[in-house]
């Protein structure tokens, strides 16, 4: 990956030119895509970013509903949903965000409020739409249920943490090491879990007094975690996952899973309604984002490594007005 000069794109009917102001940095999407390793195919040469976040500094011909000076967050999905075929994605399929400027679709596009700036904007669109897509559309989450939130920590995570609270939820934030515990436990858990250093199925038993949780926000699928936190799900339990960047392929007890009619659901997407929403309760501070650090563009290598070493707490974002 490197940083080169190219046309600015042009935007066609329907379409917005946004200059960019800050893109965050995925692991899958990105990391994934980059290194080739993608389900997906890829064409090349690729600009990643799938969650530019900018002001739009043209339009293309027949826009009405976006105007310049707007400020905006797009859309992952290019295309519509289809039975048939999944979307095209912005940063994978059509080039992204890692650039000056980017071209969109106006419809797929969300105003940001005033008073959120533009890394918590990419961030909170990014995430949280996701999470209350899979717990609230998909695993049916209903107040007053368990919920443990795996990952606690991560992107996902941390705002599956506060969908589930938002939606009247119990929350245990799970997490691998103490420090992302408590991350998780600020942003509104009742309860944490280190689960390299503490058995997770024992854990969420004695937090739920035996009955175990309804929901795991799973995300990670990861050998060893996995059957830890689908022993802890209790009759009629349900699984969600987005996720497979711990490893993909786990274990399943499935007389656990029959004894206990539990469901496991995959899943992903968000709707337009979810990212509004979600940008509003971040502009009124009911919505929080971790971010670890903000970087030039010009340091997307160095952003690359620092999110493979998974050393920091919180989203790497590049900001593209600083080359
Ligand atoms: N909109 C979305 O957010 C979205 C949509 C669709 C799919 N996904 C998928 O959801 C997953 C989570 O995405 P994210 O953006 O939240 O990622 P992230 O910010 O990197 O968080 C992932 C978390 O997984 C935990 N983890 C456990 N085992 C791991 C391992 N072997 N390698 C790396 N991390 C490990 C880490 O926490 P500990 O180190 O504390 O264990 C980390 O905080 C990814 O697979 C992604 O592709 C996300």
């Amino acid at each position: 990956m490197r940083v080169e000069e190219v046309p600015d794109p042009e935007p066609g009917p329907g379409e917005v030119l946004i200059r960019v102001h800050a893109v965050s940095v995925n692991r899958t999407l990105d990391l994934v895509v980059r290194a080739g390793k993608y389900t997906r195919p890829v064409t090349l040469p690729l600009v990643p970013g799938v969650d530019p976040a900018g002001v739009v500094a043209r339009l293309g011909p027949d826009v009405t509903n976006r105007k310049v000076g707007d400020r905006v967050v797009t859309a992952l999905r290019v295309d519509r949903e289809s039975k048939f075929a999944a979307p095209r994605l912005l940063g994978v399929h059509t080039w992204g965000g890692y650039a000056e400027y980017v071209k969109a679709r106006a419809e797929n596009t969300q105003l940001i409020p005033d008073g959120l700036d533009f890394p918590t904007a990419c961030v909170v669109a990014r995430h949280a739409p996701t999470a209350f897509h899979l717990l609230r559309d998909r695993a049916r989450l209903q107040a007053g249920e368990w919920v443990l939130v795996m990952g606690a920590a991560g992107g996902l995570g941390s705002a599956g943490v506060q969908a589930a609270k938002y939606l009247g939820a119990k929350v245990i934030a799970a997490a691998g090491a103490d420090e992302r515990v408590k991350v998780g436990c600020d942003l509104g858990a009742d309860a944490g879990v280190n689960y390299r250093s503490q058995d997770l199925t024992a854990e969420v038993m004695r937090i739920t007094e035996d009955r175990g949780v309804n929901v795991v926000f799973e995300n990670i699928a990861d050998p060893e975690l996995f059957p830890k936190a689908f022993a802890g799900l209790g009759r009629h339990g349900r699984l969600v996952t987005a996720g497979a960047h711990g490893g993909g392929t786990v274990p399943l007890d499935v007389k656990h899973l029959y004894h206990n009619q539990i469901t496991v659901i995959g899943a992903t997407g968000e709707t337009p309604a979810d990212v509004k929403m979600s940008l509003e309760a971040a502009a009124a501070g009911r919505f929080k984002v971790v971010i670890d650090r903000v970087l030039p563009l010009s340091q997307a290598v160095q952003a690359h490594e620092i999110v493979a070493g998974r050393g920091g707490t919180g989203k790497v974002v590049l900001d593209a007005t600083r080359i």
